[in-house]
C-alpha cells in the first residue's frame, strides 16, 4: 500500500510544520521529493535532511513568476502538494492592502499558477496527483481569519473545477483541510494555556493535532489507492468543523 517508488514530488512550504511531515511521509514511501521554502535558510537545509529530500528549491509564492521559477528548478513532477500559505490575524476590516494581496497571492493565485504550470507534464504521463492544503477555516468563521478562510474556500472551488478538467488524464486533484495543528505557525499562541484550553474546547476529539496527523490523508490521495478520489476533500481536524 502507498508505494510511491518511481514518483517525483514537490511539497511547497516543506521547511517546517505540516509540509515537512508530508514530504517525509512521501519519501518514506519511495518518492523522490523536492523540499521547498520561500528562501534558502538553515531551517530549510535541516528540513531537507530530515525529509531525505532529493533536492532543495526556493521561490517566494507571492511573486508572479514563482511557478515558472520552481518548474525551472524541479522539471515535471508526478505529485504536487500545495501546502505553503500565509495567514494574518486581524479583525475583518483591519487588513492593509498589502496584507490582502499577500494572502491572495500565496494562498490562491499561486495555487492556480502552480496547477497550470505543473499539469501539462502530468497530462503527458497520464498520471498525476495534486493536493492542496486548505483549512477548517473554509467552514468556520473565525472573526480574525475571514480573509485567510476566504482564500482557502476559493482554493477548494479551484480544486473541484480543475479536478473535473484533469480527471480524463489520470490526474486527481484534492484538498486536505486541517484543523488546529501544532506547528511553528501557532506554537507561540498555543503556549498560552488559556488560549490552548479554548482551542481544545472547540475540538470534539479533545486535542490539538500533530503535523503527522495529515500524513494518512496525503498518502491516500497521492497513491494509486486514491485513484478514484478527485475533486474531494479530507477534513482532518478532530471534528472541529462540526
Ligand atoms: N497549523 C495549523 O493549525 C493549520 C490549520 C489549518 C490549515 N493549515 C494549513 O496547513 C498548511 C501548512 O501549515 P503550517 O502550520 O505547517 O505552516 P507554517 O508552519 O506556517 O509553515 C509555512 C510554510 O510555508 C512556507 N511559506 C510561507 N510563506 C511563503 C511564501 N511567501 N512563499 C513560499 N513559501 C512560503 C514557509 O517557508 P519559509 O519559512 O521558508 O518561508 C513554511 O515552509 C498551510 O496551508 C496552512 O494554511 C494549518
Amino acid at each position: 500500500m502507498f508505494d510511491l517508488k518511481g514518483k517525483t514530488a514537490l511539497v511547497t512550504g516543506s521547511s517546517q510544520g505540516i509540509g515537512k511531515e508530508i514530504a517525509k511521509a512521501l519519501t518514506d514511501c519511495g518518492a523522490k521529493v523536492f523540499a521547498h521554502g520561500s528562501r534558502r535558510s538553515e531551517k530549510l537545509d535541516a528540513a531537507a535532511e530530515y525529509i531525505g529530500a532529493a533536492g532543495i528549491v526556493t521561490a517566494d509564492l507571492t511573486s508572479a513568476d514563482a511557478a515558472d521559477s520552481l518548474y525551472a528548478q524541479t522539471g515535471g513532477v508526478d505529485i504536487l502538494i500545495l501546502n505553503a500559505s500565509i495567514q494574518y490575524k486581524r479583525p475583518w476590516d483591519g487588513f492593509s492592502s498589502a496584507e490582502v494581496d499577500t494572502q491572495l497571492d500565496c494562498n490562491l493565485k499561486s495555487t492556480y499558477y502552480m496547477m497550470k504550470t505543473y499539469a501539462p507534464y502530468m497530462k503527458e504521463k497520464g498520471w498525476g496527483r495534486i493536493v492542496t492544503i486548505g483549512s477548517v477555516n473554509q467552514y468556520n468563521n473565525h472573526p480574525e481569519l475571514l480573509l485567510y478562510g476566504a482564500t482557502k474556500a476559493a482554493q477548494m472551488k479551484l480544486v473541484q473545477g480543475v479536478a473535473k478538467s484533469l480527471a480524463p488524464f489520470g490526474i486527481t486533484v484534492n484538498n486536505i483541510a486541517p484543523g488546529a495543528i501544532l506547528t511553528p505557525r501557532n506554537d507561540e499562541a498555543l503556549a498560552d494555556k488559556e488560549f490552548y484550553d479554548k482551542v481544545v474546547a472547540s475540538i470534539p476529539a479533545g486535542y490539538v493535532g500533530d503535523p503527522k496527523d495529515m500524513n494518512g490523508a496525503a498518502l491516500l490521495l497521492c497513491s494509486d489507492e486514491g485513484k478514484y478520489i478527485t475533486g474531494s476533500e479530507i477534513i482532518a481536524d478532530g471534528g472541529m468543523h462540526l
